[in-house]
């Protein structure tokens, strides 16, 4: 970047967004796992103007006009893609919503084959969502589109760990020196990989807990401490996250019955009294109430479950805009 001299402060404030601005090149989105602490950053200052939108009582800016979204999504989804085409509608694109079940997909078509069909009717950005750890990855190095990972298997979930992490620095104002647990069905959860790479990367400790079986023991490589004992570890945690048991993924039984999971691991008002006043329960939803966690607990003054489907939609106009290169225009 060329810097100009300007003793001005509105001189030294452009400057310093321009280097904000630069600091993000990527076309595509596909995990935390390569993002620097820099980028991560960009990401949350983006959301921060973005979340401001919401709140006007026009709640759209022409930055994507004229381009055009694709929702790809081969697993149901609820909040991720509606949050998606909210954003992408927010920022002025087109979107479109591809429905599987009814596509050729079921007729046998190739995931790389539909997104070449789709991208030859001229689609600027492509959201996809896959059973497929990798997927996303393998779209990217096909086509010729952007891609955002909207979850990949059991891989990583980019933009939810992006929005539990920018929920937390908005309670706690900053990243640097929290401990952060992450409850549940480690195993089977791409939210549990995205939230650690970012994190770990903004300098928390982050510790998994949950039963043996669901903890795979790879998952210490990625820096983070094991428990199997939730009430061991609650009183130190700033903020606990708790996963959806993933039943859909499992193919033998991981625990002997969900009651016995409730009672081990799921947060209940009981548990909330061994916990820090300020405490953030989180979960990246859909909540099974009364497994992960109890009604009074999710519905409680601790919870910021519907804040962080709120923060989604920010950190999906952001990552829209970052990657259609429009920041750095
Ligand atoms: C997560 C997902 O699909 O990975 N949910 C979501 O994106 N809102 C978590 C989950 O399904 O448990």
């Amino acid at each position: 970047m060329r810097r100009t001299r300007s003793s001005s402060c509105e001189g030294k404030e452009r400057m310093e967004e321009q280097e904000e601005r630069l600091v993000w090149g990527r076309k595509h989105l596909l995990g935390l796992e390569e993002l620097s602490r820099d980028e991560l950053e960009v990401v949350f200052r983006t959301a921060e103007s973005f979340k401001e939108v919401s709140t006007r009582s026009i709640k759209k800016v022409p930055a994507l006009r004229g381009k055009v979204v694709v929702n790809l999504f081969y697993e149901p989804s609820t909040r991720t893609k509606t949050s998606f085409a909210l954003a992408a509608t927010r920022l002025s694109a087109d979107v479109l919503d591809f429905a599987i079940e009814a596509s050729s997909a079921v007729k046998g078509e190739t995931l790389s084959d539909t997104a070449r069909n789709i991208e030859a009717m001229g689609v600027d950005i492509v959201v996809v969502r896959h059973s497929a750890a990798g997927a996303a990855v393998r779209l990217a190095q096909t086509i010729e589109a952007s891609v955002i990972n909207a979850g990949d298997g059991a891989h990583e979930h980019p933009t939810q760990g992006l929005l539990d992490i920018f929920t937390i620095l908005q309670h706690k104002g900053k990243i640097d020196g929290l401990k952060v647990a992450i409850v549940g069905d480690v195993a089977h959860s791409r939210v549990a990989r995205s939230n650690i790479w970012g994190l770990k990367k903004l300098g928390a400790s982050v510790v998994v807990v949950g039963p043996s079986t669901l903890i795979p023991s790879s998952i210490t490589e990625l820096g983070v401490e094991v428990s199997y004992d939730l009430d061991a570890v609650l009183p130190q945690c700033d903020v606990v996250n708790l996963l959806r048991v993933q039943k859909e993924r499992h193919l033998v039984g991981y625990f002997p019955s969900t009651r016995e999971y409730a009672r081990l691991f799921g947060m209940n008002s009981g548990r909330m009294k061994q916990a820090k006043p300020d405490v953030l329960i989180m979960h990246p939803g859909p909540v099974n109430r009364g497994v992960e966690i109890t009604p009074e607990v999710v519905d409680g003054d601790r919870s910021v479950v519907l804040e962080q489907v709120s923060n989604g939609l920010a950190i999906r106009m952001a990552v829209l805009f970052l990657v259609s290169g429009k920041g750095n225009e």
